[in-house]
């Protein structure tokens, strides 16, 4: 199948490229800043998704029998540092996606995340009232609205904190904590805020599996096995690559009330249906951390 994916060169999108090259799909990635290659594109193309008149262009272009938008401005700190570079990005795009999927009769499945919810009320369910917490979460909610305004047909799916190996080796959670570590910071870690974590790479299993199941639309939720606490991460991470736990340091939420008052204490999420209806695995915490691999530009710091 010839698949339009966006946002190939981040976490989700490098790790769905390089999964649904091997399943035998022909891959065209859009990326923006990224300026090598990206294993598993059979084509890529370097667009300002900013410019949401992009949408027609590339759908046009390349007539894909599905399209996966894991373009976004993914850091909640980017998003509040350019809100209209990142409503553009994150909502108006996503938009014109949509409406342009629909008219061409082309399957959408479009990626947001659990900061939709507050954090107070997990699990939480598809169907559970959002109340996101900061400028991301919000822009994420009216995504999925106007997204699925504008294709009734499309999958979206809610994903939870993620891990990974990224290409560029500074994207996802442990990659972030090297480089606090290598400019010589301990990682304050709190425990008590739980995250239902996955890799990337899990996300990607799953996103194909769903791709092939056109009659599943509307709004899901996929996460890991179990819910972890920021600290119970740092501590397993140090643990597999053999850091010194003196590297992370344990706080509580109440320690910082204004960074938790932006942040949602338990985001839990219910996976049902794509659980039942899918048939792909839950991935265990311990077996995420195992998949993570010591950033390359990493590789001699002592620590
Ligand atoms: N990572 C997480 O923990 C997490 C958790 C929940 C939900 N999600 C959601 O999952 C999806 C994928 O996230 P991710 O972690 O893979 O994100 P990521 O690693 O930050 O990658 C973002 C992608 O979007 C592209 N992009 C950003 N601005 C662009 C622009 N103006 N024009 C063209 N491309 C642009 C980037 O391209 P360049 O790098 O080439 O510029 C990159 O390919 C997003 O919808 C995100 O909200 C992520």
């Amino acid at each position: 199948m010839k698949i339009l994916l966006t946002g190939a060169s981040g976490l989700v999108g490098s790790a769905f490229a390089r999964a649904a090259a091997r399943a035998g799909h022909e891959v065209f990635g859009v990326v923006g800043r990224w300026s090598e290659t990206v294993p598993g594109t059979a084509g890529l193309l370097a667009r300002d998704l900013a410019d949401s008149t992009q949408a027609r262009a590339l759908v046009q272009g390349i007539h894909p029998a599905l399209i996966v938008n894991a373009a976004a401005i993914s850091e909640p700190a980017a998003c509040e540092a350019d809100p209209v570079m990142s409503r553009a990005v994150n909502v108006e795009f996503p938009a014109a996606l949509a409406a342009v999927a629909a008219h061409a009769r082309i399957r959408l499945i479009h990626l947001s995340s659990e900061q939709v919810f507050d954090g107070e009320g997990g699990p939480y369910a598809p169907d559970a009232p959002p109340h996101p917490l900061n400028l991301y979460g919000r822009q994420k909610r009216e995504a999925e609205q106007r997204v699925s305004e504008a294709a009734r047909q499309a999958a979206i799916v809610r994903l939870p904190l993620l891990f990974g190996n990224s290409l560029t080796g500074r994207r996802s959670v442990h990659e972030k904590m090297f480089e606090t570590w290598a400019a010589g910071k301990v990682t304050p870690l709190f425990t008590d805020e739980l995250r239902q974590v996955c890799t990337a790479g899990n996300v990607a299993a799953m996103l194909l599996a769903l791709a092939a199941r056109r009659d599943l639309h509307g709004l899901f939720h996929w996460a890991g096995a179990r819910s972890v606490s920021r600290h119970e991460m740092g501590a397993a991470f140090c643990r597999h690559f053999g850091v010194d736990e003196k590297w992370i340091r344990a706080q509580r939420r109440a320690e910082l009330p204004e960074l938790a008052a932006r942040r949602p204490r338990d985001l839990s999420l219910d996976c049902a249906p794509l659980d039942r209806e899918l048939g792909v695995p839950r991935e265990p915490f311990e077996d995420a951390v195992r998949s993570l691999a010591r950033p390359q530009w990493a590789e001699d710091l002592a620590l």
